[in-house]
């Protein structure tokens, strides 16, 4: 349990907003917008309810004051997301940021510079939380995309001033508890990527969770030959076959069906439109590569995901950055996307690589959720508790006595 801003009398005080607007950005300009526009509602909601509204955030990982991650360049598409004049202070703590907060009035909102300029949030130093909250008198968590850190602006800060969710945080942990804490059932994931060995955690979780779990991308390759499939020269981690193995058993256990291609597109190298063929998947030849699942598997994956209610999906089914082998990729998540607009299918996707893969294919703006966080998501899906929404569980023999519900 969490509050929500709807519980918070703002009027006059001053909310520390931790935002993630960890964007892209190429020779000093945003290049994607979208968590910038997706942390707005809830600044401009504050806003209208009459708070100060100050913005902590992190850009890049910096090692201390580098000019390279100075957040300056935020405010632009800043101050377009939420429709008004955005303060800048150049440091998150100190005179600096005491300077600009106090010249606010009610409404009004500020940027500081990153945190991740004093080395001491990402040690979660207490010393250093605590000059975070010298700044203000609420603690808005919207950084849902970074609450798998444990630092001084993401959790120390909580403990430390009356905490709550803020409207982005709110959603992907609605949406988030939709497709995998409570789904409709039958619920099925996609997995793809190109390592079993970066996604292990995540496999064993979902085994456990969902009715199928669809894997794609390489690391499909691994399972193929855990099988005793000839996989030719493809993306094969064949130390990891035993660990496939033990997935498939798990799965077994857990009554879980793993859905692995029955054919694919192979071609001799990875090139964009390199010379390539659909073969069954036990016809691998030798001297090719799988880049992409073939037109049986995907048909296959639509006919199993047919039956479902929710759908989770991380990492695409082939190499989606180059053509053709985008196709399974986008045949599957064009379907998902219909089957979403029919009302036929909760479908929820998160992850880097997913969200674009989702984008080319045209799909991605008609899922049900699509989630803001990369690593988050991730941890997120391999069942770990992130600590950023930890700290702002209630407990529930604490209500109202000032604690911020953090307990004594
Ligand atoms: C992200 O983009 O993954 C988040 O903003 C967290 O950033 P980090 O991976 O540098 O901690
Ligand atoms: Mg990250």
């Amino acid at each position: 349990m969490f509050r929500t801003i709807d519980s918070l009398d703002v009027k006059g005080k001053r909310v520390l907003v931790r935002a993630d607007l960890n964007v892209p950005a190429k020779d000093g300009k945003v290049t994607d917008t979208t968590r910038i526009d997706r942390s707005a509602d809830t600044i401009k909601q504050l806003s209208a309810k009459g708070a100060k509204v100050i913005i902590l955030t992190h850009f890049g990982r910096p090692k201390g004051v580098d000019p390279q991650y100075s957040q300056k360049l935020l405010l632009g598409p800043l101050e377009k997301a939420v429709g008004r004049k955005v303060a800048w202070a150049d440091d998150c703590v100190g005179p600096e940021a005491e300077k600009v907060i106090a010249t606010l009035k009610d409404g009004d909102v500020a940027l500081l510079e990153n945190v991740r300029f004093h080395p001491e949030e990402e040690k979660n130093d207490p010393a250093f939380a605590k000059k975070l909250a010298a700044n203000g008198d609420v603690y808005v968590n919207d950084a849902f995309s970074t609450a798998h850190r444990a630092h001084a602006s993401t959790e120390g800060l909580a403990h430390l001033l009356p905490a709550a969710a803020g409207r982005l945080m709110q959603a992907e942990l609605e949406a988030l508890g939709k497709a995998l804490q409570h789904p409709e059932k039958p619920v099925a994931a996609i997995v793809g990527g190109a390592k079993v060995s970066t996604k292990l955690e995540l496999l064993g979780n979902l085994v456990e969770k969902v009715d199928y779990l669809v894997i794609g991308g390489g690391m499909a390759n691994t399972f193929l030959f855990a099988q005793g499939k000839a996989v030719g020269k493809s993306l094969c981690e064949k130390e990891m076959a035993g660990t496939a193995r033990e997935i498939i058993e798990k799965a077994k256990a857990a009554k879980c069906s793993i859905v692995l291609p029955v054919d694919a597109v192979v071609a001799g190298e990875f090139a964009e439109n390199a010379p390539s063929k659909v073969v069954p998947i036990d016809k691998v030849p030798d001297d090719q590569m799988i880049l992409d699942a073939g037109p049986a598997s995907a048909e296959a994956i639509i006919d199993r995901l047919g039956g479902c209610k929710t759908l989770v999906w991380n990492g695409p089914l082939g190499a989606f950055e180059i053509k053709p082998f985008d196709a399974a990729t986008n045949a599957v998540a064009q379907w998902a996307a219909e089957r979403t607009k029919q009302g036929k299918l909760l479908t929820v996707a998160g992850g880097g690589d997913t969200v674009s893969a989702l984008d080319k294919a045209g799909a991605g703006d008609k899922f049900s959720y699509v989630s803001t966080a990369g690593g988050a998501f991730l941890e997120w899906l391999e069942g770990k508790v992130l600590p950023g929404v930890a700290a702002l569980e209630i407990k529930p023999n604490h209500p109202g006595c000032g604690c911020g519900g953090k307990g004594h």
